[in-house]
């Protein structure tokens, strides 16, 4: 059966069709608010704390006053309280600006079932098509109201690089700068393994901090590799070992090829798997 719940701040958990936003909330007139998806395993959420901490910087870049860490983990737990807990599930967060002149976010949570799409990646590896972002990797960092670094919920962009993807007959989409650096996914970030180590790209280049990415660096250690974060050009990405696009809720995906040509596989991915505490 499919898992399906919402739970809406103030107001405990509600049939998921209730209508919960009013038509002048800034969330759906302008995308102007913030999310998380956060991946739960045995009906417990995954990495809570970074998907808060991240979350309350993003309300920080965006200066919409948050309610506390613990209130939206307790959100979390209401939502997931008929959670399957022998199967997968992803919860997401939103905290929009709220209605138009008010100072009230308007807050809630969904729970649903993991997409096939994602654990499919997980299993057989994704075809990547590069798609410019049309900015320099070092704007963001100098102009704060480009947001860089926040997980806001103007998403509109990225999901049009996902359907450009899927026109081109490709699984996902991979960022790039206008000089050709690469930056990340619309909805994950890229790791490749080269010269013995586990590799990601800064966060200066206003991507966004990855909670699966941090995760897997901090262990690279594991997989005998050292952490390191560079930047690389896409050409350089075909030399590398390996290379994955990586999100809470997929995991690690590996990317069997980039613009239709092939990129490494050194047999790398079934230990970043398991790192990340999914089964191949
Ligand atoms: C633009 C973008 N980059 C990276 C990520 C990966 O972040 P995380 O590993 O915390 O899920 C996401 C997650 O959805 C994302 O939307």
């Amino acid at each position: 059966m499919a898992n399906r719940a919402l739970a809406v701040l103030g107001r405990g958990i509600l049939p998921v069709e209730t209508p919960i936003a009013r038509a002048d909330d800034a969330g759906l007139t302008r995308g102007d608010g913030v999310f998380e998806t956060i991946h739960v395993r045995y009906g417990k959420p995954w990495q809570l704390d970074e998907h808060l901490a991240r979350m309350a910087g993003s309300g920080r870049i965006l200066g919409i006053d948050l309610p506390p860490a613990a209130e939206l983990a307790a959100l979390v737990d209401e939502v997931l309280v008929d959670a399957a807990a022998d199967e997968e599930v992803a919860v997401k967060i939103v905290c929009t600006r709220g209605p138009e002149g008010q100072d009230r976010p308007t807050v809630f949570a969904t729970m649903f079932d993991v997409a096939p799409a994602q654990r499919q990646g997980r299993r057989d590896g994704i075809a990547v098509v590069s798609v410019t972002l049309g900015v320099p990797a070092d704007v963001r960092s100098g102009a704060p109201w480009l947001l860089g670094g926040a997980k806001t919920l103007s998403y509109a962009v990225n999901m049009a690089a996902l359907r450009y993807a899927a026109t081109a007959g490709a699984d996902d989409a991979l960022l790039v700068s206008v000089e050709g650096t690469v930056l990340e996914a619309p909805t994950a970030n890229v790791v490749w393994a080269a010269d013995g180590a586990l590799r990601t790209i800064p966060v200066d280049t206003g991507i966004l901090a990855g909670t699966t990415v941090n995760y897997l660096l901090d262990r690279a250690g594991e997989l005998g590799l050292r952490a390191e974060r560079a930047r690389i050009s896409l050409d350089d990405l075909y030399a590398a070992d390996e290379a994955w696009l990586c999100s809470s809720v997929r995991g690690a995906a590996r990317i069997t090829s980039l613009d239709g040509k092939p990129i490494g596989e050194k047999g790398l991915t079934e230990g970043v798997q398991r790192l990340l505490g999914f089964p191949v």
